[in-house]
C-alpha cells in the first residue's frame, strides 16, 4: 500500500490506463477487461486490474490537473512499479479541423507550469510522448477508421481560463486541444525511464462552444481506450 493507493504488491499490472475520473475507470475496465478486480477505493479514487486478450491491465483514476495525476503516476511508477502508463481522457478542440469525437494522439504537451517546474526552473522542457506507444496508437486508430489527429497539445491548470491570450497563442502555434493531465505524465515517464502516451477524445470546443452530450460520451470514449489497449499490446 501507498499514502493513495491501497492495492497490494502485485495487484498493480505494469500497464496503467489513467482515466481522469474513477468512474469512468470502473465503466471502461468492467467494459473492456475480463477476470476485473477493484485494487484501490482510497479517497474514492477507483483503481481496477484484469485482462485484455490475455494481458494485464489496471485502469486507475488520475483526479484533475496535474497534482493529482502526479500524485498517482509517482506512486504507480515507483512503489508498483508500472512501466507502461496511457492517459485516457477528454479534451477541448482548439483548431477547426478537429471536431467533437475526434480522437487526439499527444505527440508533446505544452504547459505553464507542472508540478516539475520547480525542477526545471528556466529551462522549458519538452516532454514528449513515447514513441512506440504513439506509432501503434496511430496504427489502432488508423485501422479503425476514426477520425484522430497527431500532434502537440496544452497541459493547462485551469479548466475556467481567464487567459483567453494564451489559449489564443496556443491556437495560433497549431495546438489540436487543451487538457489538464498529460505533461506531468509524460515529463514523470521521462523522469523514471518508462513509456507515456496520452489518447484524448474531443469533448467540447473552444472555438465553437459545442460539448458532446454525456449520452454521446461513452461510444466515442469507447475508441479511445481501445486504442490505449492496442497501443500497449499491439
Ligand atoms: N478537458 C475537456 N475539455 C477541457 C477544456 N475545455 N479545458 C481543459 N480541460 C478539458
Amino acid at each position: 500500500m501507498t499514502v493513495h493507493i491501497g492495492a497490494e504488491q502485485g495487484q498493480i499490472a505494469e500497464t496503467v490506463l489513467l482515466p481522469g475520473d474513477p468512474y469512468r475507470a470502473e465503466w471502461a475496465a468492467n467494459k473492456f477487461l475480463s477476470d476485473v478486480v477493484c485494487v484501490n477505493k482510497v479517497r474514492g479514487m477507483l483503481g481496477f486490474t484484469g485482462t485484455w486478450r490475455g494481458n494485464r491491465v489496471t485502469i486507475h483514476g488520475s483526479g484533475m490537473g496535474m497534482p493529482s495525476l502526479s500524485i498517482y503516476a509517482n506512486e504507480l511508477i515507483r512503489d508498483y512499479r508500472a512501466k507502461t502508463l496511457i492517459r485516457i481522457g477528454s479534451c477541448g478542440g482548439m483548431q477547426d479541423s478537429v471536431k467533437l469525437r475526434d480522437v487526439i494522439i499527444a505527440m508533446t504537451a505544452s504547459t505553464v507550469s507542472t508540478p516539475s517546474r520547480g525542477i526545471f526552473k528556466e529551462l522549458n522542457y519538452a516532454p514528449c510522448a513515447d514513441y512506440s506507444l504513439l506509432e501503434t496508437a496511430v496504427a489502432s486508430a488508423k485501422s479503425r477508421g476514426v477520425s484522430y489527429h497527431v500532434g502537440g497539445i496544452y497541459s493547462s491548470d485551469v479548466f475556467y481560463d481567464e487567459r483567453p491570450d494564451l489559449t489564443n497563442e496556443m491556437e495560433r502555434h497549431g495546438t489540436l486541444g487543451v487538457e489538464m493531465e498529460a505533461a506531468e505524465l509524460y515529463i514523470l515517464a521521462a523522469r523514471y525511464g518508462v513509456r507515456a502516451l496520452a489518447v484524448l477524445t474531443v469533448s467540447d470546443h473552444l472555438k465553437t462552444g459545442e460539448a458532446l452530450p454525456s449520452a454521446d460520451r461513452e461510444t466515442s470514449f469507447g475508441d479511445m481506450v481501445e486504442i490505449a489497449l492496442e497501443a500497449a499490446f499491439p
